[in-house]
């Protein structure tokens, strides 16, 4: 059986091109098995994964609760707004006491660029990165990039690009390591008091002209502002910032080309993408978000594999 290059998933910068294509292949079976009458597998009977969410979360916490209950693990769920971290305990010793419960497998998000992957040092387990602050977002850019991939076939030289709060955006940065390992070219399109200082050193085009990125791109994916992040004014209004920035159907009419339409979620409707292009054909949004239970089950199934532990 083919194994991934890790036994953890922190980031897609550690992750080599066959890992990808592995994914994807596993992920395309699981797909295939999530669409049956019957949806789940037996695979992961005897593993038990505990979820820590110490962010909010809606998609990235369902999806991988759910892909963990196809596979057939025993699932533990976590928020820390209701835990013992609120009394002074440290992540470590949280984690340490939830592994004592005999836990192999950990997903985790976190406010702290680095956090999952001090606890791959720190702990004896699994590890998986639910996205750790500004920093990665491993599985949503691997089912971002299997979306696109089910669009278009092979991604080598398909022009992506990514659009609004490329600074504080963990998407941006894992899907630009991922898009990039798979051949594609990448725009990032912000305003500039968006755009990180070193971004140029990631080999992307970089622009600050939307409907000149539009034109260029053969898929757009459109990033919200991540308010909760900012502790500054980074532009002068909202709505200043949905009138340059923001994907109206007008936009998406004048181009002379049908684009293909990613959001991460959640949506502001009417900042961002307007309700009409969010609605439309040519958003994947949905297929999104149904490819990410195949692609997490599939990301769990490859990691479990390289534990001793059976697999059905
Ligand atoms: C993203 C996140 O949390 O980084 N959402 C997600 O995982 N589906 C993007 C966002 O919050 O805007």
């Amino acid at each position: 059986m083919k194994t991934l290059s890790v036994s953890h998933l922190l980031g897609i910068k550690y992750l080599c091109e066959e890992d990808l294509h592995l994914i994807f292949e596993t992920a395309k079976h699981f797909k295939e098995v999530i669409n049956r009458p019957i949806k789940k597998v037996p695979s992961l009977r005897d593993i038990t994964i505990a979820n820590l969410f110490f962010e909010n979360s809606t998609r990235t916490k369902l999806s991988f609760e759910l892909a963990e209950k196809r596979l057939s693990a025993d699932v533990l769920n976590f928020s820390a707004n209701q835990s013992s971290v609120n009394k002074g305990e440290t992540l470590v010793d949280t984690v340490n006491n939830i592994l004592a419960m005999k836990v192999d497998m950990v997903v985790i998000r976190h406010p702290h660029p680095g956090a999952a992957h001090f606890l791959s040092k720190k702990v004896d387990s699994c590890i998986i990165n639910a996205g750790d602050g500004t920093h990665e977002h491993p599985s949503q850019a691997l089912l971002d990039a299997f979306s696109l991939k089910e669009k278009f076939g092979e991604l080598g030289g398909k022009r992506i690009a990514i659009v609004g709060d490329i600074l504080h955006s963990r998407v941006a940065l894992s899907n630009i390591y991922a898009l990039k390992m798979l051949g594609a070219e990448v725009s990032v399109c912000a305003p500039k008091s968006l755009l990180p200082k070193h971004i140029d050193s990631l080999g992307v085009e970089i622009s600050t002209d939307f409907a000149k990125t539009l034109k260029w791109c053969d898929a757009v994916n459109m990033l919200r502002v991540q308010n909760e992040r900012m502790d500054l004014n980074y532009f002068p209004s909202t709505r200043e910032y949905s009138q340059n920035f923001g994907l109206t159907f007008e936009r998406l009419k004048s181009l002379k080309k049908e684009i293909v339409i990613l959001h991460p979620g959640p949506i502001n409707r009417g900042v961002e993408i307007s309700s009409e292009v969010a609605d439309s054909d040519q958003a994947i949004i949905l297929n999104q978000v149904e490819n990410g239970v195949a692609i997490r089950m599939a990301i769990i199934y490859l990691l479990a594999s390289k534990l001793n532990i059976p697999i059905a």
